[in-house]
């Protein structure tokens, strides 16, 4: 008697622990579909959030400035007002001390490229603020294997150094 009690409780127990199982896969699968439509409306708002900085970045920090050149532009640029020894200001790139309101490609001495030499660019603020965030897109066939700074407001910095250098 006790033993067929027993059993009938215990299958009791087993078709309500599978009724549970089907509950949770039931949900599992009920859960799915929300799940899916979630990653679109995350991929959105990263656009967003990217478009936003750029008009509102203020003009350039000449003393963070001086830090990006040292840690970036430096190590292909010289900044240095000493044209006499010119020669020894070139680096992998030109001397850029008074580069603000100067022709591009004209520091004696460094072999430009083609594209800069011929470009007619003077380099003013806001196009060097250009430049230094987006070199390619700037000035297109140049030898200035820098991809450019990923911040406009890191290149805004700079510029408001080289601005200093005159
Ligand atoms: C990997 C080396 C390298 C790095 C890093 C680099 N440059 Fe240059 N840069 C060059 C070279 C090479 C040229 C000459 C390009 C040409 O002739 O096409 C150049 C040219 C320039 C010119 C034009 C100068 C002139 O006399 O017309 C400017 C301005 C300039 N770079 C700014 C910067 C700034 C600002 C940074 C840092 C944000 C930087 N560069 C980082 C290699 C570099």
């Amino acid at each position: 008697m006790t033993v067929s009690r027993r059993s009938l409780a215990s299958a009791a127990a087993l078709a309500a622990a599978l009724s549970a199982l089907g509950a949770v896969e039931a949900s599992a699968q009920t859960a799915k579909p929300a799940k899916s439509a979630a990653p679109p409306a995350k991929a959105a708002a990263p656009a967003k959030t990217a478009s936003a900085p750029a008009p509102a970045a203020p003009i350039g920090d000449a003393a963070k400035g001086f830090q990006v050149f040292k840690g970036t532009c430096g190590v292909c640029h010289l900044a240095r007002n000493d044209m006499s020894k010119n020669d020894a200001m070139t680096k992998i790139g030109p001397n850029l001390y008074g580069v603000v309101g100067r022709k591009a490609g004209t520091v004696p001495g460094f072999r430009y490229s083609v594209a800069m030499r011929t470009s007619g660019i003077v380099w003013q603020p806001d196009l060097l603020r250009r430049y230094a965030h987006e070199p390619a897109k700037t000035v297109p066939d140049i030898r200035m294997s820098f991809p450019g700074l990923p911040k406009q407001q890191d290149a805004n910095d700079v510029v408001a150094y080289l601005m200093t250098l005159k």
